[in-house]
C-alpha cells in the first residue's frame, strides 16, 4: 500500500504529557500541525511550550483528526475508552506493553489489537526507538532515515501516520495489518532486553549487502 506524500496540517489530540507527547509533539508543532493535548492532571505545562490548546481525553478526541496515545500500557485501554471517541478515529498507539522483566504483559492479543476494540482505527508505530531518538533533529544515523514501521487495518489512518513520521524526517513502511502490531510489541520487549544487558542491539541487524 503506498503512502501518500507528506500532507497538511492536522488537528492532532496527545493524551499523555510525558516524554513521548513531548518529542513527538514537539515535532507536529514545528511543522504547524494544530494540537490539543490531554492528561489525567494538568496539559498545561506541556500545552503552553508547545503552543498547544488543552483539553480532557473527551475533548481531544471530538477535536482531533488523530490522535497519539502516549500514556503507560497498563493505563492505555481506560485512558481511551475514557476518551468516548467518535468511531474510526485514527489513534496512533506508541506505546510499550513490556514488564519489568522485559517480557510482554499482553495476555493473547497485542495491546494495539485490545484498544482496536474501543472503535479506534488503531496504528501502532513508534514504539521501537528510545524518546530521546524521537527529539532528534536531524532524525537520522549514518545519513540514512529511521525507518518507522506502520500495523494498521486502515488505508487511510496509516495515511495520516505515514505523513506525520515523514514530518519527522523518518520513512514510513506499511508493516502489515493489526494482526502483525503483536510482532512489533515483541520486537520493542526483545530489543529493550538487549539494551537494558548494554548490548547495541542495532548491530543485531545489519545492512545486506
Ligand atoms: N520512553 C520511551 O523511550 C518510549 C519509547 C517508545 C514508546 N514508549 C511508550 O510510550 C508511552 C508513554 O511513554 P513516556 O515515556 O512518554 O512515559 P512518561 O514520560 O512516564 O509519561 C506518561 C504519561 O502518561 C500519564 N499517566 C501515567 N499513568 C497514567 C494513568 N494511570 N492514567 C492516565 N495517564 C497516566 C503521565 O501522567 P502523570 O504525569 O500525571 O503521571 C504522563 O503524562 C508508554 O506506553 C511507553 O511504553 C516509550
Amino acid at each position: 500500500m503506498e503512502l501518500q506524500p507528506e500532507g497538511n496540517t492536522m488537528r492532532i489530540g496527545i493524551l499523555g504529557a510525558g516524554g513521548m507527547a513531548d518529542a513527538l509533539g514537539t515535532q507536529w508543532a514545528r511543522h504547524g500541525h494544530d494540537l490539543m493535548i490531554a492528561t489525567r492532571t494538568n496539559p498545561a505545562p506541556l500545552a503552553n511550550r508547545l503552543g498547544a490548546r488543552t483539553g480532557d481525553y473527551a475533548e481531544a478526541a471530538a477535536f482531533a483528526e488523530v490522535l497519539l496515545l502516549a500514556v503507560p500500557a497498563a493505563a492505555a485501554l481506560d485512558v481511551l475508552t475514557a476518551a468516548n471517541l467518535p468511531p474510526g478515529r485514527t489513534v496512533i498507539d506508541c506505546t510499550n506493553p513490556v514488564g519489568p522483566d522485559w517480557t510482554l504483559t499482553t495476555d493473547g492479543a497485542s495491546l494495539a489489537e485490545q484498544l482496536a476494540t474501543t472503535g479506534a482505527h488503531v496504528v501502532k508505530a513508534f514504539n521501537l526507538c528510545h524518546v530521546d531518538i524521537w527529539r532528534m533533529t536531524p532524525l537520522a544515523f549514518a545519513a540514512r532515515p529511521v525507518l518507522v514501521p506502520l500495523c494498521g487495518d486502515h488505508p487511510e489512518s496509516l495515511d495520516q501516520t505515514g505523513s506525520l513520521v515523514r514530518d519527522l524526517g523518518c520513512t514510513p513502511v506499511v508493516a502489515g495489518p493489526l494482526s502483525r502490531a503483536a510482532l512489533l510489541e515483541a520486537t520493542a520487549a526483545f530489543a529493550i532486553g538487549l539494551w537494558m544487558k548494554g548490548a547495541d542491539a542495532q548491530a543485531m541487524l545489519p545492512p545486506l549487502g
